[in-house]
């Protein structure tokens, strides 16, 4: 295991009629006046938009809000939010909603006290060093952006999707109440499912050796997964299953699988380039990029994989030929998210083959860098992984 520092100061608010406490916690972390900021409107036809203000107006705490956050957030709404922000002296963001939300909020908080463009951040060429405090009211188990360090936003101009991690956008507090997800149509808990354990992969895939803690607690996350899915696909107000899922997402993401190990996360930004060109859910791209991923790198840990396989989908371990168990593993995983109805293909996804040299170019690997850790990936191997979602 590697040495590693992991501070996750969220305060994660869990259970039902939480997000009637808004309000309490915003003036807890001294916010006197909110942006709200949500998305493209499942919050007011919920009515939690409204519960929420209640609540804010409950305890005195003023508020702007600005809404329309398409998935795959755009940079042009932050430059929109950054200038409401500093025109009604705005010192708290709050997010409701999802991780395009949530992250749109984060690129705002960062912005409002800074001199100069926010795509700096993203680009990398700056550090945000006074970004507003972020809280969460989450209605999508997916992103895992309640408590991570991350936000991912598109520049529209070159239509560029980047993404900035810093500590100073992990949440002040997250408001996690498993019923504001009875709504999510079945194709969005679904696309939920695949982001949630493309985190785990991104972590479980490394090469460091001795993380048998963190390997389970890996396990337990997809395991978790992949019973409940199933049952709220059936039963979308499964109130036990939508508790575990959601907080599974969050333990998926906020690091606490991750920690003292080396990850890898080509899978993502080859996943980027595609909902960047397509608009397609990140977690469809990822059911598409993750089996292609894997059977292109099984090669690089043939014993991981069938420990994945053995122990997430019981598979039985042929000692005379791992890789034919850890191909089963792989096999499952795509039989699995096809069941739930995502797409595993490119032709399933709506991606075109003549794209891929574009795509592959768009990654952005510079000066001979490689993309991922676990197995690193030139411009030819991003290629040949696109080229395997293709069947
Ligand atoms: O916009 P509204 O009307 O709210 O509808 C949303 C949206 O259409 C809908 N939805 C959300 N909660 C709902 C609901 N519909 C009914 N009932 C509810 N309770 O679901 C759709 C998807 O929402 P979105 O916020 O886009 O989903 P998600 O949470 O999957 O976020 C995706 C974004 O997060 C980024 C992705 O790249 C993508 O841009 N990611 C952010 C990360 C981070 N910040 O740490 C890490 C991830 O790997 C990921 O890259
Ligand atoms: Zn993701």
């Amino acid at each position: 295991m590697l040495n590693f520092e992991f501070w996750s100061p969220t305060s994660f608010v869990f259970g039902k009629d939480t997000e009637r406490e808004t309000g309490k916690y915003v003036k807890r972390f001294n916010g006197s006046k909110v942006l709200i900021h949500f998305g493209g409107g499942s919050v007011v036809r919920s009515g939690l938009l409204d519960r929420v203000k209640e609540s804010l107006a409950a305890e005195g705490v003023a508020y702007v809000e600005l809404g329309g956050v398409k998935p795959n957030p755009r940079s042009g709404l932050v430059y929109e939010g950054i200038e409401l922000c500093r025109r009604e002296n705005v010192d708290f963001v709050l997010a409701v909603g999802g991780g395009s939300a949530i992250d749109s909020a984060k690129a705002i908080a960062m912005g409002v006290k800074y001199d100069g463009d926010f795509w700096d951040f993203y680009a990398q060429t700056a550090d945000p060093e006074n970004t507003l405090p972020v809280a969460t009211v989450l209605t999508i188990p997916a992103a895992g952006s309640e408590g991570s360090e991350s936000s991912v936003i598109t520049q529209e101009d070159g239509m560029l999707k980047r993404g900035r991690s810093h500590q100073s956008l992990r949440p002040v507090f997250s408001i996690m109440n498993p019923e504001l997800t009875y709504t999510l149509p079945p194709f969005q808990t679904a696309c939920g499912c695949a982001d949630m354990m493309a985190h785990i992969f991104e972590r479980y895939l490394t090469n460091t050796p001795d993380v048998e803690f963190t390997d389970r607690l890996c396990e337990s996350v997809l395991q978790t997964l992949i019973r409940d899915v199933p049952i709220v696909m059936a039963d979308p107000e499964h109130y036990g299953a939508r508790a575990n899922i959601m907080w599974a997402g969050t333990i998926a993401h906020n690091n606490a699988c991750g920690v003292g190990r080396e990850q890898d996360w080509a899978s993502h930004d080859i996943e980027h380039e595609l909902s960047a060109l397509y608009d397609v859910a990140h977690g469809a791209g990822l059911a598409t990029v993750f089996p292609a991923f894997m059977k292109y790198t099984l090669k690089q840990d043939i014993m991981r994989y069938a420990q994945l396989a053995v122990r997430v989908w019981n598979c039985e371990m042929d000692y005379t030929n791992p890789e034919k168990t850890a191909r089963e593993g792989i096999a499952k995983l795509e039989q699995f998210w096809s069941s739930i109805g995502l797409p595993t293909s490119f032709q399933e996804l709506g991606a075109k083959e003549e794209d891929i040299p574009q795509m592959a170019a768009k990654v952005g690997l510079k000066d001979g860098n490689k993309l991922g850790s676990f197995q690193p990936l030139d411009t030819q191997d991003i290629e040949n992984v696109y080229k395997l979602c293709i069947k």
